[in-house]
């Protein structure tokens, strides 16, 4: 086989048995995968990463598909991969989606909704009591967090001057807030694979929380999206130039319209439980990769 892909993808929730499948598809095209290069074990010595005896940049393609806390080790190694190879996703959109504010910022200026943010310097903090007076209700967020980690909904002006000398303790850079935005609890998300529709399902939070998030209790459901939520989640991906994307949409009630809450660089595939839900779109979107692949590295 001429082209050889290197992969490191996620093997909880059936991870491994995707992989099993692209793996397949990939050698039908005659695409040879190495597979668990984990980044995390890999050395850069002079012009070249090596991982065991194998060199990570001599191959055709990276696909790297693992959420679970990348260090800022394999970060700053994806960094000089893509510098020498195709990666899926680009590190520049795996970065930017890492980022809330800088994929809030840029999608605004698509003209992409958002829920109103602000970021602010954190010893101004000043301006946040003057943005609380406008808004009434806002959420901070960690701008690097996953699963509703950190996300602190701030009802009124007390819970504001009750925060403000904990997050000034944490040492942070700036503060990036976001009006609380009124919706029905319920979230789309949205999968997007080379600019075409994958799949949809919906969240539901728990009864005592704001979150949709599986890991702050809510819950997954069957959901059809109309075709402006796909339009809007093509759009999304589309402009922060993510291969793969998982678009987190809310629907505001007081403006009447899908709003964007983030972008996710490495959307999960469908748990063997949740296919028997009847989320049955893991085979589309392998099959979307396995064409892109193929495309990506044709010589
Ligand atoms: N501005 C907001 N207004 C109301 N709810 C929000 C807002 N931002 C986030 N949420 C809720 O918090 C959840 C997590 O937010 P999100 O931005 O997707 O971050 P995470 O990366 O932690 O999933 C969302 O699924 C939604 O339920
Ligand atoms: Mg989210």
């Amino acid at each position: 086989m001429s082209r050889k892909i290197g992969m490191w993808l996620y093997s909880n929730g059936g991870g491994d048995k995707i992989q099993e499948k692209i793996v397949k598809k990939l050698k039908e095209r005659e695409i040879e995968t190495i597979t668990d290069i984990n980044l995390r074990h890999a050395i850069a010595q002079n012009g070249h990463i090596l991982h065991d005896k194998l060199k990570v940049d001599g191959l055709d393609l990276f696909f790297s598909y693992n959420a679970g806390e990348q260090t800022q080790y394999q970060v700053f190694l994806y960094q000089a991969l893509n510098r020498v190879m195709p990666m899926i996703n680009s590190y520049d959109s795996f970065a930017l989606t890492e980022d809330k504010f800088q994929t809030s910022f840029l999608l605004r200026q698509h003209g992409i909704a958002t829920p109103s943010f602000k970021l602010c310097h954190r010893d101004d903090t000043q301006h946040l009591q003057t943005i609380m007076k406008k808004w009434s209700r806002m959420v901070y967020k960690p701008t690097d967090g996953w699963g509703g980690v950190g996300l602190t909904k701030i009802e009124n002006q007390a819970t504001l001057d009750m925060l403000l000398p904990f997050l000034n303790q944490m040492d942070l850079r700036f503060f990036y807030v976001e009006k609380f935005v009124k919706y029905d609890n319920t979230d789309f998300r949205v999968d997007i694979v080379d600019g075409e529709f994958v799949g949809c399902y919906g969240r539901k939070a728990s009864k005592t929380d704001w979150r949709t998030n599986i890991t702050a209790g809510g819950s997954v459901f069957l959901r059809e999206p109309d075709d402006k939520v796909i339009e809007i989640a093509k759009k999304a991906a589309k402009i922060c130039g993510t291969d793969i994307a998982g678009v987190d949409i809310i629907y505001d009630m007081e403006k009447e319209e899908y709003v964007v809450l983030e972008v996710n660089g490495i959307p999960a595939f469908a748990t063997p439980e949740q296919e028997k839900m009847g989320l049955n779109f893991n085979k589309k979107k392998i099959d979307l990769i396995v064409n892109m692949i193929d495309r990506k590295t044709k010589k």
